[in-house]
């Protein structure tokens, strides 16, 4: 199976980049081929709202993106790790997610250049500083929604709360064990859908 690993956060060894590898080490307990894309490492500009071009490309725009569009549509699983911005997903996330705008309207038209597989599971690891459920809940939706748009099911999450400091979710056990078997049952989710 092919699972996509975004990393959402531009802190180096950050607590959602430690969930994130945590996961894929219980995802590479199965026979995983992983690909990983650090976003903050992408110059990626906001979406400008153009129409996309005629053919070839999903967006005018020529930059990071271009190979984000070929990795998140041929990926057979996804999981993306951010922490909560504001309340919300940090800029970087979300311009690759509004950046998908393309992918919706040729959804939208019919226009589909790649297949859509409803069955291929999609996984959100968060963590905030904070304890506040409705900054989670925020970024659930944006994600969610993602999700819908790239033809991923929304199959599970883990949200981690009072991570403050780079590192700070290395103490806390709970977390990490809870990315491990998140993602070996993702990867055992994907295989049963694929039959
Ligand atoms: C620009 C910025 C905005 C933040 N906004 C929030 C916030 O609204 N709520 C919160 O609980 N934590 C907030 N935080 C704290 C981070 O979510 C927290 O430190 C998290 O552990 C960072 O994850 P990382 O180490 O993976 O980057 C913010 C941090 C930064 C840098």
């Amino acid at each position: 199976m092919k699972l996509l690993a975004l990393y959402g956060s531009p802190r180096p060894r950050g607590n959602s980049t430690i969930l994130l590898d945590r996961f894929l080490e219980g995802a590479s307990s199965q026979e995983t081929e992983i690909n990983r894309i650090y976003l903050s490492q992408l110059t990626i500009s906001p979406c400008q709202a153009c129409l996309p071009p005629e053919t070839g490309r999903w967006c005018r725009i020529d930059d990071g993106m271009t190979a984000v569009y070929e990795e998140v549509l041929a990926a057979e699983a996804l999981v993306i790790a951010s922490p909560i911005y504001f309340g919300s997903l940090p800029a970087q996330v979300k311009a690759m997610i509004d950046r998908f705008q393309c992918v919706w309207l040729a959804r939208k038209r019919g226009e589909l250049l790649l297949p859509f597989d409803k069955k291929k599971p999609g996984f959100f690891l968060c963590v905030e500083a904070s304890h506040r459920q409705d900054f989670f809940q925020n970024a659930r939706a944006i994600v969610r929604n993602f999700f819908a748009t790239t033809g991923f099911l929304y199959s599970g999450e883990l949200f981690c709360r009072g991570l403050e400091k780079q590192g700070d979710v290395s103490s806390r056990k709970e977390c990490l064990e809870q990315a491990y078997q998140a993602g070996v049952t993702l990867i055992h989710k994907g295989g049963t859908a694929r039959g």
